[in-house]
C-alpha cells in the first residue's frame, strides 16, 4: 500500500477566510500524523491564499514524518525552498485565476527553465517530484531531467462520469506508473482522489505515495482529524 501524504492547505483556507489565526495548519499537522499520516503537503501559492511562508517555516520544524512543499517553478518559490529545506518539493503549474491546480506540468515544453530548477534543488540535497499527466512523453522528459519522482495528476481518474472513461483514466494512470517505474523514476499519485475513488489508484503496482487534501479536511471539519485521516488509511486499503 502506498503512503499518505496529507495535505492540509484547506485548513489555512478556513483561516484565511477571516485573516485570523485559527485554525492552525500546524496543529493540523500534528493530529493528521498523530492519526497516522505518513508524511504533510503544503502548497505555498504565489498569491498565498491560503498557507503562508509562515506555515512553511514551523511545518519544517515540527513535522515529524515527511514534509513535502508543493510550489510554482519560480525563483521566488525557488529560493524558498532552498532556505526551508523541505524533504522534497513537488513542481505544480499554477495560474492565478484557477481554483485549484488544473493540469500537468508542462515538462516537455519547459525543458530547460524545470531542468535548471530541477538540477538547483537536486544538487542541494532535495528531491524533485514532478506533477504532471500521465503522458508518455511527460513521463519521457521527467525521466531525462533526473528528477526522483513524478506525481501523476489523478483528476481526470477524479472527474470521469461513467465507468468506461473511468476504467480508462485508471488504466492511463497504470501505463504511466509503469513507464515511469521502467525509466527509473519513482511514483506518487494526488489529486482529487476521495474517500470513494482512493483505492484503485492506491493498489496501482508500484505506486508510493498519494497526496490527498480536500476529502481529508472536509470529513475532518466535520468528524474531526484523526477519524478522517484514519478513515482514509482504511479507504486506501479497500
Ligand atoms: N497533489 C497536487 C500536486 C496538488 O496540487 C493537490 C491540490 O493542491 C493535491 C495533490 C491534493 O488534491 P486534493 O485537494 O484534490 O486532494
Amino acid at each position: 500500500m502506498p503512503t499518505l501524504g496529507v495535505n492540509i492547505d484547506h485548513i489555512a483556507t478556513i483561516r484565511q477566510a477571516r485573516r485570523t489565526v485559527e485554525p492552525d495548519p500546524i496543529a493540523a499537522a500534528v493530529l493528521a500524523e498523530l492519526a497516522g499520516a505518513d508524511g504533510i503537503t503544503a502548497h505555498l501559492r504565489e498569491d498565498r491564499r491560503h498557507i503562508q511562508d509562515r506555515d512553511v517555516r514551523l511545518l519544517r520544524q515540527t513535522v515529524r514524518t515527511h514534509f513535502n512543499l508543493e510550489m510554482a517553478a519560480t525563483d521566488e518559490m525557488l529560493a524558498i525552498a532552498l532556505d526551508v529545506k523541505p524533504d522534497y518539493v513537488t513542481l505544480v503549474p499554477e495560474k492565478r485565476e484557477e481554483v485549484t491546480t488544473e493540469g500537468g506540468l508542462d515538462i516537455v515544453g519547459q525543458l530547460a527553465r524545470i531542468g535548471e530548477i530541477v538540477d538547483k534543488l537536486q544538487n542541494t540535497g532535495i528531491p524533485v517530484s514532478l506533477f504532471i499527466d500521465a503522458e508518455p512523453a511527460q513521463i519521457e522528459a521527467s525521466a531525462k531531467m533526473q528528477a526522483k519522482f513524478i506525481e501523476l495528476h489523478t483528476g481526470k481518474y477524479a472527474e470521469a462520469q461513467d465507468e468506461t472513461s473511468k476504467n480508462q483514466e485508471l488504466n492511463f494512470l497504470a501505463q504511466g506508473c509503469e513507464q515511469a517505474i521502467k525509466a527509473g523514476l519513482r511514483v506518487n499519485a494526488g489529486h482529487g482522489l476521495t474517500y470513494w475513488n482512493v483505492y484503485p489508484v492506491a493498489a496501482l503496482p508500484g505506486m508510493e505515495e498519494l497526496n490527498i487534501g480536500h476529502t481529508i479536511i472536509s470529513r475532518a471539519a466535520l468528524v474531526g482529524m484523526e477519524r478522517a485521516v484514519r478513515e482514509m488509511k482504511q479507504a486506501m486499503m479497500g
